[in-house]
């Protein structure tokens, strides 16, 4: 039996900031569209968040059905597709990825920015890749982009914290700095993330809203092995958003695997 997943959790407390720390990543998205281009839809895409990937795919006129188990990442993507008037080609269903049944099959699945790595024990990440193939025609592709684990980024994760970003709420005009401390396990092979929120109130005192997240640090032989076993066909290796093959030293994983 599977673990229920903490991550949501993580996720719903900070889902109002999620749009403003990440939604400048732009980066991913040719890559998203040159995938989908090939591939043809609808598409999957897993662990949809606020919608930063399902929009501009929606946008580009493919059908799209987002997963998602936290119901306020969820509910403000539902807000944006509703405002950009592509409900009629979106459907966003709250659930858990590692498990899910649609009587659909799709060209494409896209698990974007690091979501596989919210799985952390070998049983739930077969369990996920299993049931992403069952939602894939033959010859669709699934696509996993990850941080590719660097030893040297890893080994600098001390507990220190980091000023990731900061920027002025739009809506409340508070100054918003984001803080990340990082620890590695390598006993248990995961990257422990504390995130911090600091919202700099008008008179001065500050509100904290605080998440952790555990990130399995997933190399590339092991998710080459977890794709072999889970089905997959041939897979194509990039190290970076450009689609450029995948080296050691890449920033990024990304693994395209045919169903
Ligand atoms: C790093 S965010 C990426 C969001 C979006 N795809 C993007 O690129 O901006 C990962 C998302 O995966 C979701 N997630 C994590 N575990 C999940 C699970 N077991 N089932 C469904 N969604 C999950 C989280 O709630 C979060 O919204």
């Amino acid at each position: 039996m599977m673990a229920p997943s903490p991550e949501p959790a993580g996720f719903e407390a900070v889902a109002r900031f999620y749009d403003a720390h990440h939604g400048r990543l732009q980066d991913d998205i040719p890559a998203l569209l040159r995938y989908a281009r090939r591939c043809g839809g609808p598409v999957l895409d897993l662990g949809a968040g606020t919608g930063r990937l399902t929009l501009p795919l929606a946008r580009a006129g493919y059908p799209v059905v987002g997963i998602e188990s936290a119901a306020a990442m969820l509910s403000i993507a539902r807000q944006r597709v509703e405002a950009a008037g592509l409900a009629d080609r979106v459907e966003l269903i709250q659930a858990d990825f590692r498990s899910f049944q649609l009587d659909r099959a799709f060209g494409l699945a896209w698990c974007g920015y690091n979501g596989f790595l919210h799985l952390h024990e070998q049983d739930e990440q077969l369990a996920a890749l299993r049931c992403w193939r069952r939602h894939l025609r033959p010859g669709g592709v699934l696509v996993i982009d990850v941080e590719n684990p660097r030893l040297e980024r890893l080994a600098a994760l001390d507990g220190s914290l980091e000023l990731s970003a900061r920027w002025q709420d739009a809506e409340t005009g508070h100054t918003v700095q984001a803080f990340y401390a990082g620890w590695v396990s390598l006993a248990d092979q995961v990257q422990e993330l504390e995130l911090l929120y600091d919202e700099i109130l008008a008179d001065g005192t500050v509100r904290r809203t605080a998440t952790r997240f555990v990130l399995h640090i997933l190399f590339r032989r092991e998710l080459a092995l977890l794709l072999e076993l889970a089905g997959f066909g041939a897979v194509t290796w990039h190290g970076d958003y450009d689609l450029s093959p995948w080296e050691a030293d890449s920033p990024r994983l990304l693994a395209a695997a045919t169903a």
